[in-house]
């Protein structure tokens, strides 16, 4: 790590998107705090990046609840010498389902893992790159937050939560020089969505693009909103689905 190293910490960067969202943060000279459940993931993804000729650490975390968040924040804000300066959160689970279906733990879960730990993540790093005068952070939101779709509904509702954090943090923290953005993607390929085969190319079709979408094009998106070519973006929730909530 050098000292005019930008520090990124992404979440869920042992899978899917949070992963190419690390891989490409890495590509642009940042250093990222990997993180995750899964160390040999994890570690993967950090041996990947070096051998690329980035730079980046792996910390293990579960994030469901506040002590998990501000451990991580902690730990990433050691490894950063001080400070993180880009928060992504990527880390989320979508299990679907009906609603009469649903157990208190699933429905704790999803709210827990969507909403709660990106709060207390934001919570503990948002006012110290507030102090700094700059920083940025990228909530991964979904297309099925923005309408209702059979089998979604705790899922959808604990990302548009997300999507009303991401405003209200824009105004919280966009005075101070902290832009807070979404990304919003439709169904993309990842490895937790494999399981979803041909359901996942159905719920694609209904979009111009057709298609579903890839990691590295959704990770494109975030990167963008993260970084200085998004200088005067605030609050905003960049739908990457291939059109579908547009038509
Ligand atoms: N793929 C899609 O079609 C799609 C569409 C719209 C929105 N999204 C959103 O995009 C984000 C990434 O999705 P993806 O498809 O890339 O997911 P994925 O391949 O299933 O990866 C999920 C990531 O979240 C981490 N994670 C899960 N539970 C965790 C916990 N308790 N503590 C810490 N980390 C945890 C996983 O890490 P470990 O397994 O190592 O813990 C993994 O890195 C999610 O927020 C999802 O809701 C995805």
């Amino acid at each position: 790590m050098t000292t005019d190293q930008k520090i990124a910490l992404v979440t869920g960067a042992t899978s899917g998107i949070g992963r190419a969202t690390a891989e490409q943060l890495a590509a642009r000279g940042h250093h990222v705090v990997v993180s995750g459940r899964d160390a040999e993931r994890g570690d993967a993804v950090v041996q990947g990046i070096r051998e690329a000729g980035g730079s980046a650490d792996f910390v293990a975390a579960d994030l469901r609840d506040e002590a998990g968040a501000r451990e991580l924040a902690a730990r990433a804000t050691e490894l950063g010498g001080g400070r993180v300066d880009v928060l992504v959160n990527s880390a989320g689970i979508f299990p679907f389902g009906p609603t009469a279906e649903t157990t208190e733990q699933g429905f704790d879960d999803v709210v827990g893992i969507n909403v709660k730990a990106p709060y207390f993540l934001v919570a503990a790093l948002a006012p110290a790159m507030a102090e700094r005068g700059e920083g940025a952070v990228v909530n991964v939101t979904t297309m099925v937050a923005e309408f209702g779709a059979a089998g979604m509904g705790i899922y959808g509702a604990s990302k548009a939560a997300l999507v009303l954090l991401t405003k209200s943090w824009a105004a919280e923290f966009g005075p101070s020089g902290v832009r807070v953005n979404a990304v919003s993607p439709g169904p993309t390929r990842t490895e937790g969505t494999a399981a979803m085969g041909e359901a996942l190319d159905q719920l694609a079709a209904a979009g111009p693009a057709g298609r579903p979408g890839t990691a590295a094009e959704v990770a494109e998106a975030i990167v963008f909103l993260a970084t200085d070519a998004a200088s005067f973006v605030h609050g905003a929730v960049l739908p990457v689905d291939g059109g579908r909530i547009a038509v």
